[in-house]
């Protein structure tokens, strides 16, 4: 027999749910407080508890960090106050399946009940310590994304990617579906903005026969293709305020009806979405309902633009090379350091897509076995445009930096670029000592014939 533990401080609350659990036909075992749950947990094995998050004594959160120690994979719900979506948010990051708000919604609860304890039945939780296939990333800031990731895929969170674009939203989005629970279910994108409203609803819930002109026949929508598994609402922000409406219905009831149709379907879908769009500004602005944003955004996942996280360029350049030189048959497997410099320099306005993109062409246009800066292909005004926005300051002229790149000095020549430096050291002495002569000499330790000599012929004018 299917049993709980239920944890909760007030009486009537703890009775209602045992009323409730007891129909369903559940075994029920109840604990006032955090303490005695924790010894239960210890003594008997549950297939799913639920707690509330205010108790005096051990809060919700700290017994559901000791749960997860003593049984990790004991699904929990959690209840939450419907004035504090903060608790729900915290709940979830803490390993929790899935939270139930106060008022409670009877049917909600029982949906809710319901998946948590078949989760408990399905497939163990994936083994984590597995990379993140196809997400490359070594910056502390992705590290801390696939930590993230790996906490929060097997719940029943949902979860809302944001960031700009190209930083990889529908990989991570992809990375959550692969490490959940339901990994071997269906993962079901659609791209909001690419869908005139006329037929978004249709396209999110399905239609039947004859609902509309030109709907010759029935038709399901992403819900019900989604069922038991993972639905991507990419470019969440673009919604219409109706449309907005009819998902939060949906994500609220766990149920729906198609387009003209008259049946009610149900469905458990976790919905993970993404946008580009800063969202918070948008519930602000009146422009995106600030309770379907909650129901949402469960966890919120930013993920940064690549010149946030720099150290992660060198990987992804070394994945790309790879990559592209299969596709194009051919044998590059490195960058040059002044390549590469000049790629660290950049501030990626498209972020990984735009540096996927420089490699994909410097792979095609290289005829050598390595990446030289002449392939890489970072269009001038971007440069010009950057070297506006960041004016170079007038940096004091040292020698590391007057050594140019490897790849300069092969072009060069040793005698040009020794006489490049010379010449530079020369000026910078001069500099220094005021346009005296003498005094540069002495800095240089030459003779001021020497010096004089080396002014006339590099034509340097005081
Ligand atoms: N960490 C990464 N490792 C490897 N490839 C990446 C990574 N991040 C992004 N990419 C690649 O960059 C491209 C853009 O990524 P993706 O489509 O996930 O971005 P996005 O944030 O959804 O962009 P948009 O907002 O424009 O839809 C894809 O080809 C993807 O494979
Ligand atoms: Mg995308």
């Amino acid at each position: 027999m299917t049993s709980v533990l239920l944890v909760d401080d007030e009486p009537s609350m703890r009775e209602f749910l045992r009323i409730l659990l007891a129909k369903e036909g559940f075994r029920t075992v109840t604990a006032v407080d955090g303490e005695t749950a924790l010894a239960a947990v210890k003594r008997e094995a549950f297939d799913l508890m639920i707690s509330d998050i205010r108790m005096p004594g051990m809060g919700g959160l700290a017994l559901l960090a000791k749960v997860k120690e003593q049984a990790s994979g004991l699904p929990v719900i959690m209840i939450t106050a419907f004035a504090s979506p903060e608790d729900a948010v915290e709940a979830m990051k803490h390993g929790a399946y899935d939270y139930i708000t106060k008022p409670f919604q009877v049917d909600e609860i029982k949906a809710v009940i319901r998946s948590a304890i078949a989760s408990s039945t399905t497939a163990p939780v994936r083994d984590t310590a597995e990379p993140f296939a196809g997400m490359i990333g070594n910056s502390p800031e992705m590290l801390k994304i696939f930590d993230l990731i790996k906490r929060i895929a097997p719940t029943h969170a949902n979860v809302l990617i944001h960031g700009e674009s190209g930083t990889g939203k529908e990989l991570v989005a992809q990375a959550i579906h692969a490490h959940s629970n339901v990994a071997a279910q269906s993962f079901v994108p659609i791209t909001c903005s690419a869908i005139p409203e006329s037929l978004i609803e249709s396209e999110l819930f399905g239609h039947v026969k004859g609902a509309f002109t030109g709907a010759i026949s029935a038709k399901a929508g992403l819900f019900e293709i989604a069922d038991n598994g993972s639905a991507f609402l990419d470019e969440i922000g673009e919604l219409t305020p109706l449309i907005q409406t009819k998902l939060l219905r949906v994500l609220q009831e766990r149920e729906f009806k198609r387009v003209g149709g008259t049946e009610t379907i149900k469905v458990n879908v976790r919905v993970i979405s993404a946008t580009n769009k800063d969202l918070e500004e948008e519930v602000m602005a009146g422009r995106f309902r600030e309770d379907l944003f909650y129901r949402l955004a469960v966890v919120p996942i930013r993920v940064p633009p690549l010149r946030e996280r720099k150290g992660d360029v060198p990987l992804l350049v070394d994945h790309f090379l790879k990559k592209y030189s299969a596709v194009f048959g051919k044998d590059i497997g490195e960058i040059s350091t002044y390549a590469l410099k000049v790629l660290m320099d950049y501030d990626f306005p498209g972020n990984v897509r735009e540096l996927e993109n420089i490699i994909e062409r410097g792979v095609a246009l290289e005829n050598s076995n390595i990446i030289l800066p002449d392939s890489l292909s970072l269009s001038t005004h971007r440069r010009q445009r950057l070297a506006r926005e960041e004016p170079a300051l007038p940096t004091p002229i040292t020698l590391s930096a007057d050594v140019p790149a490897e790849e300069e000095i092969y072009a060069l020549g040793l005698e040009e670029v020794m006489t490049r430096i010379e010449k530079k050291m020369i000026q910078q002495a001069l500099v220094k000592a005021n346009n005296s002569k003498m005094r540069a000499a002495e800095l240089l330790r030459i003779s001021f014939r020497s010096l004089r000599y080396k002014v006339q012929k590099y034509g340097i004018e005081p």
